[in-house]
């Protein structure tokens, strides 16, 4: 059987309410090291109300982006991987006493039932089970759940059937999020404890990872449309000449002083929101939890100074997450620049393409 064992070169296709990233990862092994190589990429805006509050309300508009970015960058592969957030997915961390595979298969059932706040029937179950803990004594398996609504996965699963693609798989945000951390920074993700802030338009994923395994997951409605709409509204401005402020491009009739007031505003409840959840993650445990280190993503991460303004308020190491940092790609084919701007955008895109699947 040709190419049996090997894996599916795949294309993670980020669809976000704001944009569209697709990026094409070729997987070559190095001894035990598992390492890639950007083959194509493309990213596209998305008219503004084409996905809202996590729906995809124009379907033509979406399949004619993913048809375009494939079209544009030449992605001749049709072998996609997804993913979703929000309030339609539930991820719960679950401890169940060791039991073998069919009785597993039972209890998640009777633990979805009882943790996900939605009707059985109208979701998606799955699960994980995680390394235990090495400090753990006992034997139990920490598994993590994940539920996601039928409906939202028939949503986004038909725009990719609509652009004539092969969907390979589902994942969740912020668990390509972890894939990409994986990759990139393989030496912290081992060792410490880590926070990556992926800051889209409507949705901000949090994940908290500790040596390897997720400990805290939110996704918050927090990002740059509210940024937008705020600055749009408290300066009478248009959506486009806000968008234009939050880049750092000049607006005509616009008080700088204001606009800092309101984004400084938006920055600060952004800050406790986090803030929030940290500590409910700190507060979380008998033993002391300690967060590390902070990546920020997403287009809204790309606001200057944002990275600062968390080590000021959180007291620690924060920086850009950068997707391509162990990903090489070839500059004769890419434009390194390109890589750099676009690295904000690409954390979950990148994440999704690491996903391995059997030929
Ligand atoms: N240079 C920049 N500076 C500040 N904000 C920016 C910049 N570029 C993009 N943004 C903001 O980032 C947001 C888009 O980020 P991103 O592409 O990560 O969102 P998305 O994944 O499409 O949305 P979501 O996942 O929330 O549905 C927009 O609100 C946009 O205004
Ligand atoms: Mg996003």
């Amino acid at each position: 059987m040709l190419g049996f064992g090997r894996e599916k070169d795949l294309i993670g296709l980020d669809i976000g309410s704001y944009s569209i990233k697709a990026v094409e990862l070729k997987a070559k092994k190095k001894g035990t090291e598992e390492l890639y190589e950007v083959k194509k990429i493309g990213y596209e805006l998305l008219p503004h109300d084409a996905i809202v509050e996590g729906t995809i309300i124009d379907s033509a508009a979406v399949v004619e982006t993913i048809k375009m970015i494939f079209d544009e960058n030449k992605i001749t592969n049709k072998n996609v991987v997804i993913s979703v957030s929000g309030n339609s997915v539930i991820i719960k961390k679950i401890s169940l006493p060791s039991m073998d595979t069919e009785e597993l298969a039972e209890s998640i059932i009777w633990e979805a039932k009882h943790n996900i706040p939605y009707p059985y029937e109208e979701t998606n179950v799955d699960y994980a089970i995680l390394k235990s803990s090495e400090y753990s004594e006992d034997k139990n398996l920490d598994i993590l759940l994940v539920a996601a609504k039928k409906d939202k996965i028939a949503n986004y699963s038909n725009v990719v059937n609509q652009a004539r693609k092969n969907l390979e798989a589902i994942e969740v945000d912020v668990f390509a999020l972890q894939n990409a951390l994986d990759v990139n920074y393989p030496e912290l993700s081992k060792e410490k404890t880590v926070a990556i802030i992926n800051l889209g338009a409507n949705i901000t994923n949090v994940i908290i990872i500790e040596k390897n395994v997720p400990q805290l997951f939110r996704d918050l409605s927090l990002g740059g449309s509210f940024f937008t709409e705020n600055i749009s509204k408290d300066l009478g401005i248009s959506f486009d000449d806000a968008e234009k402020l939050l880049k750092g491009l000049p607006v005509k009739n616009v008080e700088p002083e204001r606009y800092e007031a309101i984004l400084n505003l938006n920055i600060q409840n952004i800050l406790e929101e986090i803030e929030k959840t940290f500590s409910f993650y700190e507060a979380g445990e008998k033993t002391e939890r300690k967060i590390e280190a902070i990546f920020l993503s997403g287009g809204l991460s790309k606001l200057k100074d944002l990275a600062a303004k968390f080590e000021q308020k959180f007291n620690m190491r924060t920086e850009l997450f950068n997707p391509f940092r162990r990903i090489y790609y070839d500059e004769k084919k890419f434009d390194s620049i390109y890589f750099e701007e676009m690295a904000a955008l690409f954390g979950v895109a990148t994440g999704l393409a690491t996903r391995k699947l059997e030929k």
